[in-house]
């Protein structure tokens, strides 16, 4: 099997962020063969404004060219006052918008993470960004869902355990993302 480029796109701009941890924590339990770019651009994308759409600023055109490389798109998500934050949310609405080689998000396979030191663990924040990618017509894993509640007591000083049940969760989340992208080889 040829190797399988993910796309880690994390939604908080914070140095400790729980949710950056969690996309690295990610790639080290993937499944073998998968291959991560960690986009670490958000907080460099303009506020969308249909005024200065083309050409595209440059890290909006980065991030379109690594969404398009990528086979698969992984995003971890804060909650921000019960939704997705307005930088991943800004970055979205780019994505919607095509360049001269079309759109990026329709048909590529997606999978939605979310840490929260809270008892919710994101799920109002993934329902919100579940919506949108629906709506940009994402193929996105839509079982398991992974929410990692208390996150500050999860991961600990260590970070998480490979033997977790989070990280069990966490690695039937990276399975289905890894099958949609196979059903997708399959299927040209
Ligand atoms: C503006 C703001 C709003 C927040 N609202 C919520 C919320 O609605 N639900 C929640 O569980 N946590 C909320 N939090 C706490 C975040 O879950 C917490 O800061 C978390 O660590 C952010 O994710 P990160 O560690 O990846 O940066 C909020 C934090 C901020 C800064």
């Amino acid at each position: 099997m040829s190797q399988i480029r993910v796309l880690a796109l994390s939604g908080s701009l914070r140095r400790d962020s729980f949710n950056t941890r969690l996309l690295h924590f990610a790639e080290e339990i993937a499944p073998l063969g998968t291959v991560f770019d960690h986009f670490e651009g958000l907080g460099d994308i303009p506020h969308f404004n249909e005024d200065r759409e083309h050409p595209a600023p440059a890290p909006v055109a980065d991030l379109r060219a690594r969404v398009r490389t990528a086979d698969a798109v992984l995003i971890a998500t804060p909650e921000y006052n019960s939704s997705y934050p307005g930088s991943l949310k800004n970055a979205l609405d780019w994505l919607s918008r095509a360049d001269d080689n079309g759109l990026t998000l329709p048909g590529k396979p997606t999978a939605i993470l979310g840490a929260s030191p809270g008892l919710l663990g994101t799920v109002r924040a993934q329902l919100a960004l579940r919506q949108v990618l629906h709506k940009l017509d994402a193929n996105v894993v839509r079982q398991p869902e992974f929410l990692l509640f208390n996150a500050h007591q999860q991961f600990g000083e260590k970070g998480l355990a490979k033997d977790s049940p989070a990280a069990q969760l966490l690695g039937t989340v990276l399975g289905g993302l890894v099958d949609l992208v196979q059903q997708d080889r399959l299927a040209v």
